[in-house]
């Protein structure tokens, strides 16, 4: 039934519709797409033809669990080399998928999220550090680079109980750039045919295994690590504890050696490349709207007064910060895509008539901007759309950053918990000045990241 829904109208034999694509910028090329051809939408390349969907109504009739589930697919899919059947990319029949939910959920609780916060508080001291020295020297600060070995740090200690040193190194830690380089390859891997990929990446292959084979390497040393210090309970029941020491409640069983390491890779990444793009486009947005900064960091002040290290509670209590990064993560959600597929042969939004397995990739990036749902003055950023009552005036499923159902995020309280707790010691401490010259440019790899945003903090009387 692909027939009824828009393509871009100039088709290249074979090649499909890569005319005025770029392999750079897949996600944003198809939002101009999106604008151009409505809530439902096809591109092909190279033979294989993809489906996008970002209409209000029918993403709200795709978050339908009893009809649609998480589709595994392309850069997901192509991630599984990585990940293998980790929690992100596993497929909702590998039965590991329900055995690791189970086993680490718990790390995501209330409870352990309190436990997780004093080591949040000492990470984003390690930044402040940073930044003091920076504001200083009248130097200014690389956001994304800075960003992202908080978020590493972060989930690594409190996850793992592993320190990777990210501040005390001049380029960013190997694993970094071996994520960086895997999740950029899994993108690449979409805009070749796949026929020809081998040949055409075969360098490219190589570099991507040589990247496996370090991320490996650095993960196994870390389960290494804990083994030796006599595995169970040496990192107080963290997320490393659960995968080597606990049994599933019901059926009793553990996660096997090489499932472990592939939920260590999956939380390492998962677990700080998108709270740092998060994060990144949230400072930048603070630094161009100084009114909002100044309200945001009069709401600190007034919640957390002279508080040295302000507690768990402290931070869900911010919720005007809270809107400044709810408004940043939906002009830019840092995952900006997700895919559903058909459970059985069913009707997506009364309309389109999809098989048993068809699927279509949510495109998050434009739901969240549709002028019907956010209004004509859609591209603006404006905190005030997360005042609660503007939320209850809308309808549901128009704001998913962190996906839908079962397979739906499962570190979103921990991300919004830490880049809540960042966002505010920072505007505490700091008025954020931008770069007089910058504008955004947004760098895709799978996730987006601000390019070369730079700011200058200067310390507060
Ligand atoms: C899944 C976004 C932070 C771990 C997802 C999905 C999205 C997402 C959209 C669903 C993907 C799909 O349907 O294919 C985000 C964003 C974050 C964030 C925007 C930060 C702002 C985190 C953190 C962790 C984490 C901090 C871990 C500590 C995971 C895992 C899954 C997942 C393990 C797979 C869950 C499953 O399928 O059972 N995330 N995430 N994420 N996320 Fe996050």
């Amino acid at each position: 039934e692909l027939h009824r829904i828009p393509h871009p109208p100039y088709r290249l034999p074979l090649l499909g519709d890569v005319l005025g694509a770029s392999r750079r910028t897949p996600v944003q090329d198809s939002l101009k797409y999106a604008r151009r051809l409505g809530p439902v939408f096809r591109r092909s390349a190279f033979g294989k033809e993809f489906v996008f969907t970002w209409g209000a109504g029918l993403v709200a009739d795709l978050a339908d669990e009893s009809r649609f589930a998480k589709h595994v697919g392309l850069g997901v899919a192509n991630l599984r080399p990585v990940a293998g059947d980790g929690l992100f990319t596993a497929y909702n029949h590998e039965p590991n998928w329900q055995l690791a939910h189970d086993v680490l959920a718990p790390g995501f609780s209330r409870e352990a999220m309190a436990g997780y916060h004093p080591m949040m508080l000492a990470v984003a001291e390690r930044l402040t550090e940073h930044w003091d020295r920076a504001a200083a020297g009248g130097r200014p600060v690389d956001v994304p680079g800075d960003m992202t070995k908080l978020t590493l740090e972060t989930i690594a200690r409190t996850g793992f109980g592993h320190d990777f040193g990210s501040f005390e190194r001049s380029r960013p830690h190997p694993f970094v750039t071996a994520m960086v380089g895997t999740l950029s390859h899994a993108q690449r891997l979409n805009s070749v045919p796949a026929p020809l990929s081998p040949l055409l990446l075969r360098r490219a292959g190589r570099r991507n295994a040589a990247d496996i084979a370090c991320l490996n390497r650095i993960v196994d040393e870390v389960v290494r690590v804990r083994r030796a210090e006599g595995g169970g309970g040496g990192g107080n029941g963290d997320l490393l504890d659960r995968m080597l020491e606990t049994a599933h409640p019901k059926t009793g069983e553990r996660l096997s050696a090489e499932n472990v390491r592939r939920q260590v890779i999956t939380f390492l990444v998962a677990g700080h490349e998108t709270t740092s793009g998060a994060l990144s486009f949230a400072l930048h947005y603070l630094s161009r709207h100084p009114d909002v900064a100044e309200r945001a960091r009069a709401e600190v002040d007034r919640v957390w007064g002279d508080a040295v290290a302000p507690g768990y509670e402290q931070v869900a209590k911010l919720r005007y910060v809270r809107r400044v990064l709810d408004e940043s993560l939906r002009l830019w959600p840092t995952a900006p895509a997700f895919a559903r597929e058909a459970t059985r042969d069913t009707v997506l939004g009364g309309e389109h008539p999809m098989r048993r397995g068809a699927w279509t990739l949510v495109l998050t990036l434009m739901l969240h901007r549709d002028p019907e749902v956010w209004g004509v003055d859609a591209e603006r950023f404006d905190p005030e759309r997360f005042e609660a009552g503007a939320v209850r005036a809308r309808p549901a499923h128009v704001f998913k950053p962190f996906g839908t159902g079962a397979r739906a995020c499962i570190g979103r309280q921990f991300a919004l918990h830490e880049a809540t707790l960042v966002l505010a010691l920072l505007l505490r401490r700091y008025e954020l000045r931008p770069d007089p010259g910058y504008r955004l440019r947004v760098t895709e790899r799978l996730t987006l990241m601000p390019e070369g945003l730079r700011l200058h903090p200067e310390r507060r009387g």
